[in-house]
């Protein structure tokens, strides 16, 4: 599953950047972003829900929506591969932990770098996102920020949304930095984030690309490992532990 080419770039490697998706908490039980409006939510789509603009018009529709995904969550733990890449995080002097989920798995896991591009489910703010709310009552509908009294949302990016800005400027900075560049469970599919790997590849980085399928970059990359991330990772993590 390991070449010995690829264990070579990972022993030798000092600045290790990994993107993650929502595929590397799949095997968690996380439904991948798209496939997550299975059941209650399947006849409706998630770019309807995820905008600013579904929220105005129907706020308590998207408030139900994300309160159901933070419920699931609760029963939700990380997986081996998360569990790897908390390994990993040990391994090199610099390692950064670049993700797309909303689902704080990788922190549970033990990551301590962690970027996160799309906000965080388990964080409600206000609408202009100026206050974070740590608790609210929503049995009567949509709760409203006890500071500014707009209505509470979800910490996450809806689309059309500019990401926060601290973190995708870091991000881009350690991509351009990485000797080795990691894609895991990510359709590459949506920007800025799906960049990421090329800025990568531009500052001379090795790109490693695990997923089960191929996405829009598997041609760019040097390594392609086409396994699910709980199985993948735990044997990489193994395979360097073996040369020490
Ligand atoms: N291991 C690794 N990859 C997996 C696994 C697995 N066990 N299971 C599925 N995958 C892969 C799929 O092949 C797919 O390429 O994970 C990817 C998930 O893709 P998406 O559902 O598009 O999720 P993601 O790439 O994270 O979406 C990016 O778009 O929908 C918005 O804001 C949302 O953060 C999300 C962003």
């Amino acid at each position: 599953m390991i070449s010995d080419e690829l264990i070579q770039v990972m022993q030798t490697a000092q600045t290790v950047v990994v993107l993650t998706g929502a595929g590397v908490s799949a095997e968690s039980g996380v439904p991948t972003f798209r496939d997550a409006l299975t059941g209650l939510w399947e006849n409706f789509d998630p770019a309807q829900l995820a905008t600013p603009e579904a929220f105005q018009a129907n706020p308590k529709l998207v408030w139900d929506w994300y309160a159901s995904r933070r419920e699931m969550l609760a029963d939700v733990t990380p997986n081996a591969g998360h569990y790897a890449l908390a390994e990993l995080e040990q391994r090199y002097p610099y390692f950064y932990l670049i993700t797309q989920n909303v689902d704080s798995l990788h922190q549970v896991a033990g990551n301590k770098s962690v970027i996160e591009l799309h906000g965080n489910l388990q964080r409600v703010c206000c609408f202009n996102k100026l206050h974070v709310a740590e608790n609210w009552d929503d049995s009567d509908g949509v709760p409203n920020c006890q500071q500014c009294g707009a209505m509470l949302r979800p910490d996450v990016v809806w689309f059309g949304e500019m990401l926060p800005e601290d973190a995708i400027d870091t991000a881009f900075a350690v991509s351009k930095s990485a000797d080795v560049f990691i894609s895991i469970g990510t359709s590459a599919e949506v920007q800025p984030a799906a960049s990421l790997p090329v800025h990568a590849l531009r500052g001379g980085a090795t790109f490693i690309e695990i997923n089960p399928h191929p996405t829009m970059l598997t041609n760019r990359a040097d390594f392609v490992l086409p396994y699910p991330s709980g199985e993948v990772l735990p044997e990489l993590v193994a395979a360097l532990n073996l040369r020490r």
